[in-house]
């Protein structure tokens, strides 16, 4: 195969050295171009004399032989790595101002970025927008990894290693040409069906599972609620491009192994995929309403959407005794007196934590004589005030802790905006389809 490797100015472009030599030993012509700056770093002879290929910069060294249209239209496979803020933002803009940038225009191959910078420069809403559009155009930016930065930082930023991105960027045009030895099945995305990318460059935060509410060191108040929706909401959000936070409560066993959650009270931990081959999403667990309350509102502030997909308790125990509450014999049940839970749907969709902001809402309901199950979810999207609201019936085997699920989704003034029935996956893109209708 023919590949065009892109290495622009980072320290991490010592690694684009290897990975030519992994590609070159896998059998594949690979032609460098650098950028001036990354030539800072390494130099033009040593990728000359591991690829066997001359190595220029600028569109302006073989101009009788067009050589930014000629690489481009005679590649299989472009692979910038690593890739920096600046890259991506004149590679998004559509520059054309050196022979890679150039070349990148002329390419109808697949095109592989495997950015590498500073936490705080891939978190800045300027690199996030980059990646969006380039993800959007096709582009496939693959997550950097997490560890040690240069200098003394850490976090999310590093260049992949090489083995990672040579076995995405080969499985991209074909699965085949994998080095089997090489495969980690949950790290090779499925390209047979694309998502729409309708989510790119949004960051949602979605609850999941049921909050338990302390009685004492050993006891709770507690509900059925597995957490599965939620997860599918992640899922579908995550395959369609968004940036996912999942606030974690309680999940069921086999959900938790899912998401590999982390340990309850650390916080945002960065990745936790969220499926084999799908993009990783940070999850924070928590336990009780006061803890969900806090998570989602701290994550809630950067979020274009949050969806309240867990159970909430309404009630919590007015005070939990350090120690375990004693069976006194002849003294029957100490009573336990029940104070209300903040409804954190609500201070959403009336606060708005952040302008523009979409508020979903989940409503289990049962229908009873004083109304069906549409009614009473009517009632509740008027008084919740949140933008949508997927009421679904409960009860007899439908909806908590199954498999399936079927919603009808109803707007702020509770009328119907959509409906869907069958997997919890199937659900939550029907709810992600009504989202994107109302992102701005
Ligand atoms: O009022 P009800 O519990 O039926 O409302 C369900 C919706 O409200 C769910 O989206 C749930 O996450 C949310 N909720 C909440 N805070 C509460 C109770 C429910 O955010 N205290």
């Amino acid at each position: 195969m023919r590949i065009l490797l892109g290495v622009t100015g980072g320290i991490a472009a010592y690694k684009a050295v290897l990975l030519l030599r992994l590609l070159r030993e896998q059998g594949h012509a690979v032609r460098v171009i650098p950028t001036r700056a990354a030539l800072q770093f390494v130099g033009a002879p040593t990728f000359e004399a591991l690829s066997g290929e001359p190595v220029s910069t600028e569109v302006f060294d073989d101009v009788p032989g067009v050589q930014h249209v000629a690489l481009g239209k005679g590649a299989d496979l472009v692979i910038v790595a690593p890739a920096t803020a600046d890259f991506m933002a004149r590679a998004a803009a559509g520059l054309a101002d050196d022979l890679l940038t150039t070349t990148l225009l002329a390419a109808r191959c697949p095109v592989v970025l495997a950015p590498a910078m500073h936490t705080e420069m891939w978190d800045h809403p300027a690199t996030r927008a980059n990646v969006a559009t380039l993800r959007q155009r096709g582009v496939r930016v693959i997550e950097p990894a997490s560890g040690r930065l240069t200098g003394v930082d850490t976090g999310p930023g590093r260049l992949p290693e090489p083995e990672d991105i040579a076995r995405e960027a080969l499985s991209l045009v074909s699965p085949s040409l994998v080095d089997p030895t090489l495969v980690d099945p949950t790290l090779v995305e499925p390209v047979e069906t694309p998502e729409p990318q309708d989510l790119a460059g949004r960051r949602v935060v979605i609850s999941a599972g049921g909050t338990r509410e302390p009685i004492d060191p050993v006891r709770f108040i507690g509900n059925r609620s597995s957490g599965r929706q939620g997860i599918a909401l992640a899922q579908a959000a995550a395959a369609r491009g968004a940036d996912v936070t999942l606030i974690a409560a309680n999940l069921a066993q086999d959900v938790t192994d899912q998401v590999e959650a982390a340990p309850v009270g650390s916080g945002p931990v960065g990745s936790a995929r969220t499926a084999a081959g799908q993009p990783p999403c940070a999850v924070v667990r928590v336990e009780s309403t006061a803890e969900l309350r806090d998570a989602v509102r701290a994550a809630g502030v950067a979020a274009d959407v949050v969806v309240m997909a867990a159970a909430v308790a309404d009630f919590r125990p007015a005070s939990t005794p350090e120690a375990k509450i004693k069976k006194v014999p002849g003294q029957g049940p100490a009573p336990i007196e029940l104070v209300e839970n903040p409804d954190i749907l609500a201070e959403l969709a009336h606060e708005r934590l952040r302008a523009g902001q979409v508020v979903v809402g989940f409503a289990a309901e049962t229908g009873d004589e004083s109304g069906s199950v549409l009614e009473h979810g009517r009632t509740k999207a008027r008084r919740k005030g949140a933008d949508l609201i997927a009421v679904n019936a409960v009860g007899s085997g439908r909806g908590f802790g199954t498999e399936g699920n079927e919603v009808t989704i109803l707007d702020g003034a509770g009328d119907v905006v959509g409906q869907a029935s069958g997997s919890k996956r199937e659900v939550a893109d029907a709810v992600w389809d009504a989202v994107v209708k109302l992102l701005p």
